[in-house]
């Protein structure tokens, strides 16, 4: 049976609520991507996200909480954290940080790992989300695994809506950013570190810092837990893609950035814009999929500043071998 979908008003917020602490999922907004949500202290509950997205046990999730107190009841923060909570929360960061021992999270959501991705949603539909489930969700992008992450509620019922655990989807329109949020890791010893580029940009976080942000630790096999990245192909189309392509082939079609000379039909800011970018990203590589009809998507260059950084490293995946 297809999913329910509901406008996400109190009633519907309400209910949402009580299925998560039933242990069923919900899927919701952020202002990032929707998520997959479920109660982050159930073991079994964690289990059918795996479940559901069809995704490699070894991944860890994000794990949302109302505020940084309820984040405090979970891991330990560091410094930087701090400083990186009050500059960015509510907002699209997460942080890796260690367990607590008396953490009462899954081990399921850490998979295996010492340490908890955590983050405090900006979105109002999010927030009343967690104070009406009143326990932390765990949430994934809302796609099967290697899908494009979902910007709407419908881009969720097209890829889950016949997964069993899936009780509900609270629709509360399109994802104002429309990225995942940037993670970032707290070594034991050393500088923060990027773990994955998102949407809060580099430069806003080092500015913040007042240094540069390393990159992750390859050799302590920081870079492995950190993201998808190890799957090379992520937020992956059907079509082949080609990118940083100035003009394309005619057997092409063809996603533009700028103010392009051909006619784009598809272009991911006709002014030029990076958040505007971002927020199109995901949309508009579904709609460029179901129009290319076997075609090669061929896309323009991509400055790589700001948002560019987290966009480059998204179509990347997309063009990557499968
Ligand atoms: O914007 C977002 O972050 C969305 C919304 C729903 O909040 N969530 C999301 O979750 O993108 P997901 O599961 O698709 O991506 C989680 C990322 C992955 O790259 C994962 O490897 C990393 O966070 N991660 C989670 N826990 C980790 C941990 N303990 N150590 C290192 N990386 C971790
Ligand atoms: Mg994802």
């Amino acid at each position: 049976m297809p999913v329910e979908m509901r406008a996400a008003d109190d009633a519907a917020i309400e209910a949402a609520g009580a299925l998560i602490r039933e242990g069923r999922l919900v899927a919701f907004a952020t202002e990032t991507v929707y998520g997959l949500g479920a109660d982050a202290t159930n073991e079994r509950a964690v289990a059918s996200i795996f479940a559901a997205k069809g995704r490699p046990t070894f991944n860890p999730l994000i794990v949302h909480v109302a505020d940084i107190d309820a984040a405090r009841a979970l891991v330990a923060f560091t410094e930087e954290a701090e400083t990186l909570a009050r500059a960015f929360w509510p907002g699209g960061i997460t942080f890796v940080l260690p367990r607590l021992a008396a953490s009462p999270l899954s081990l399921l959501v850490s998979a295996g790992l010492d340490t908890v991705a955590i983050r405090v949603p900006a979105h109002p539909l999010a927030q009343k989300l967690l104070k009406a489930a009143d326990r932390p969700i765990a949430a994934p992008s809302a796609n099967a695994s290697g899908e494009i992450s979902p910007t709407r509620a419908v881009h969720v019922a097209q890829s889950l809506g016949e997964a069993e655990a899936l009780a509900l989807i609270l629709d509360g329109g399109a994802c104002a950013l429309g990225l995942e949020s940037t993670v970032i890791g707290f070594p034991a010893s050393g500088r923060p570190t990027l773990l994955r580029p998102g949407a809060i940009t580099r430069d806003e976080i080092e500015a913040v810092l007042g240094y540069p942000l390393e990159a992750p630790d390859v050799a302590s096999g920081e870079a492995g837990r950190s993201s998808p990245g190890q799957l090379a192909s992520h937020y992956a189309p059907r079509a082949p893609i080609r990118l940083n392509v100035r003009a394309p082939e005619t057997h092409e079609i063809w996603l533009g950035f700028g103010d392009m000379q051909e006619d784009a039909r598809f272009n991911l800011s006709p002014s030029g814009d990076l958040t505007e970018a971002a927020a199109n990203l995901f949309a508009m590589l579904r709609a460029i999929d179901d129009a290319a009809d076997g075609r090669q998507i061929a896309v323009a260059p991509v400055p790589r500043e700001g948002l560019g950084e987290a966009i480059n490293d998204r179509l990347a995946r997309a063009a990557a071998p499968r």
